[in-house]
């Protein structure tokens, strides 16, 4: 499996302090293929932050809609003006919802001239365990939830989901090669895991079929950012050679 992405890692600017997002822009953009903005980032600085940090960079808007389909469909329409190569949407809002969150995406892209970004879906969130997803009512195991709403992403008509990489393999499986798959917990070899529980290498998690990889601390805590963002590259291009 090769990613459609020239380079599949995105670097997650996971901060609310602007000059550091600068900094670490202008530090590893020649490595990587692109940003992730999430929440924090987003929260602070809004859409004039996000244009100013990212320029004309490939970016990942990782927002998690999760409304009525209307006003997602709304909130994916604002995000499409920003240009992002890819937004997420919870696939706990239901089949409509994601619906509306594509059709947006379509529609608003084509009326703007601009390339229509990737809308992918957020299925369980990693940070929930067997005993959280029971609190909520969700019976069943944890990987059958995320294969369901997984499952369900596609026929909504999304492009892909975001997946832990212990889950690439039997999604993959089960879903074909043209979904994407965007895969964050991502370790190289003897850096610290940090609060992520199940993580794979860049280049395991590329060669099981990843299109893109999301990669935060191992390179923004990274005493060398721009090092440590060139030999994740450098890791998979010699995988691939
Ligand atoms: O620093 P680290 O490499 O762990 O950053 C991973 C990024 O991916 C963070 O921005 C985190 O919020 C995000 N993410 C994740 N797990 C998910 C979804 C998103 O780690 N299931």
């Amino acid at each position: 499996m090769t990613s459609t992405l020239k380079n599949p890692i995105f670097c997650a600017l996971d901060t609310t302090d602007l000059e550091r997002a600068r900094a670490l822009v202008k530090a590893v953009s020649a490595h990587v293929g692109g940003f992730k903005i999430g929440t924090e980032f987003f929260g602070a600085y809004g859409p004039d932050g996000v244009c100013d940090v990212v320029g004309d960079a490939a970016f990942f808007l990782d927002l998690k809609f999760h409304d009525i389909p209307n006003t997602v469909a709304g909130a994916v329409r604002a995000g499409c003006a920003l240009r992002p190569t890819m937004m997420d949407v919870h696939a706990a809002g239901g089949l409509a919802m994601m619906a509306a969150a594509r059709d947006a995406a379509a529609e608003e892209s084509e009326k703007l001239g601009v390339t229509r970004p990737w809308i992918i879906a957020v299925t369980v969130l990693t940070s929930l365990d067997q005993a959280n997803l029971d609190s909520i009512g969700v019976q069943g195991k944890v990987e059958d939830q995320v294969l369901r709403l997984a499952a369900l992403a596609k026929k909504a008509g999304l492009d892909g989901i975001v997946c832990s990489p212990q889950e690439i393999g039997r999604i993959r499986n089960e879903l074909g090669p043209d979904f994407k798959l965007v895969v964050p917990g991502v370790r190289p070899s003897g850096t610290a895991t940090g609060d992520q529980k199940r993580t794979m290498t860049p280049p395991d998690a590329f060669d099981l079929g990843a299109d893109v990889l999301v990669i935060g601390r191992p390179i923004t805590a990274a005493p060398d950012s721009a090092a440590a963002a060139k030999a994740i590259a450098e890791s998979l291009n010699a995988r691939a050679a």
